[in-house]
């Protein structure tokens, strides 16, 4: 791995340039053993009680030095809350910081006003509690703040935590369960650390979306990742505010992919790369078993960086049988020949990104929808003279299904619930949207700098 002066590449001022400033490995720190986010018992039982609190803190990231960082119930990142389909829920959310954040529920299907969209600040040493029913089905979901123009700088020092949904479906699969061993969950985020190994970043803010040089997976730099002869399931979280990844094998051997934004795809769908987009996630299942212990195996990007190496060890399980059939999930014709009610335009790059020419103003409403009823929406990328740039769109409250790209059926691996999806330049996504919930949701960017800068709108739906 190349050793290069770290700040070669960044592009401080000019959007299109800051996207090649490549990752390599941190500087005088060896590896480590990837951290496991710790899951978040309920602290009552009926409704299940969770309490997260947002909090400042320092973390050693390199040997002796101690960083300032953000974190839910700890200094960097948050716990994993793991909930179950058809339960009851109740969060009491607290704010321990010195400014206002919010508490969102990233993919999760909620009323609008416990969704934590910039509209539910909370105020330093203020609290909230919400109490809703999980009606959605198994999946890896995150929360992180949201608070207006402020999210990206609080995501970046740490903000974010994982929710996962289980229902009987996904405890009938055969999937690798045993948190942190065979199943791991795996938030991906670039940084970069000014020369007193600070995350500073006001000093290192573009605009066009802040990209590090520096991976952190789980919070740990330079991670490595023991895992036993069998096979292991991966969720992958796209917790960064810009970078986009493109994930493979060191071997270009195949993978699996078992599941999208927001559930199981009907089937496995064997690739030998996956990109993910800030906001995105998706799990896969490596098959180790097959493998030698002696072997070098890596989860690389498409530029060849090591993301994470593995150390297969002798120890061997016995799996159980996973099944073929693992979802219901389709666009019906009737989605499929609805037409659009909802067209959205794309466009621009810096402090100048809109949505169909405007900007986030949080006493406009963009669109209404009514609850219950399936629309579609279309989106276009609209290019400008430089080419444009790849847009991840988010939408808030519900889970969406990919009706068509540019015309054309979406690829295997997208036919499942999304809740994020990449839009390249010039490109037209038609997506089907039904709400649950009644409120008033976001839609946006999720390269977090462009939705500071206002590439968002509201949806109310009543
Ligand atoms: Cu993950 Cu509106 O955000
Ligand atoms: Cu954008």
């Amino acid at each position: 791995k190349s050793m290069n002066n770290a700040h070669e590449g960044m592009g401080m001022t000019n959007g299109h340039m800051s996207h090649t400033n490549p990752l390599q490995l941190a500087p005088s720190t060896g590896e480590n053993e990837l951290a496991i986010p710790p899951l978040l018992e309920p602290d009552g039982k009926n409704p299940a009680h969770y309490s997260i609190v947002a909090q400042e803190g320092t973390t050693e990231f390199y040997q002796g030095v101690q960083t300032e960082t953000y974190g839910y119930n700890g200094s960097f990142l948050g716990p994993v809350i793991r909930i179950q389909s058809g339960q009851t829920v109740q969060f009491t959310t607290t704010n321990e910081m010195s400014k206002e954040t919010t508490f969102h529920w990233h993919g999760l299907e909620i009323p609008g006003e416990g969704d934590g969209g910039p509209h539910e600040q909370i105020e330093p040493g203020q609290s909230k509690k919400l109490t809703f029913p999980i009606r959605q089905q198994a999946a890896t979901l995150w929360f992180h703040p949201h608070p207006e123009g402020q999210t990206a700088e609080q995501v970046y020092k740490g903000l974010a935590g994982l929710i996962y949904v289980e229902d009987e479906n996904s405890q009938r699969l055969g999937l690798p369960q045993q948190y942190g061993v065979n199943d791991i969950p795996l938030i991906f985020q670039d940084r970069q650390f000014d020369d007193q190994q600070q995350l500073n970043y006001q000093q290192f803010k573009n605009n066009d979306g802040t990209i590090g040089d520096t991976l952190l997976i789980n919070g740990t730099l330079n991670p490595k990742l023991h895992v036993r002869r069998e096979p292991v399931r991966l969720r992958l979280v796209n917790g960064s505010n810009a970078r986009n990844f493109t994930f493979m094998l060191s071997t270009n051997e195949e993978f699996q992919q078992i599941a999208t934004d927001g559930g199981f795809l009907n089937s496995p769908v064997p690739l030998n790369k996956l990109t993910l987009t800030p906001g995105e996630r998706a799990e896969i299942i490596i098959d180790f078993s097959k493998l030698s212990t002696s072997i070098d195996l890596s989860l690389i990007n498409e530029e060849g960086v090591v993301l994470l190496p593995f150390t297969i060890t002798n120890e061997r399980t016995t799996p159980q049988k996973m099944q073929d059939v693992f979802n219901q999930f389709s666009t019906t014709s009737e989605e499929q020949q609805l037409p659009v009610s909802k067209r959205l335009e794309l466009f621009g790059m810096g402090t100048m990104v809109t949505i169909n020419g405007k900007q986030f103003d949080r006493t406009r409403i963009d669109f209404v929808q009514q609850q219950g009823v399936t629309e579609i929406w279309e989106i276009y990328n609209k290019p400008d003279m430089m080419g444009g740039m790849t847009h991840p769109f988010h939408l808030h409250g519900t889970q969406f299904k990919i009706v068509s790209i540019n015309g054309q059926a979406p690829p295997l691996n997208e036919q499942g619930w999304k809740d994020t999806v990449s839009i390249e330049p010039d490109e037209t996504v038609k997506l089907a949207v039904k709400f649950q919930d009644k409120g008033i949701y976001m839609f946006h960017c999720h390269l977090l700098e462009h939705e500071d800068n206002g590439m968002m709108g509201q949806v109310k739906v009543e």
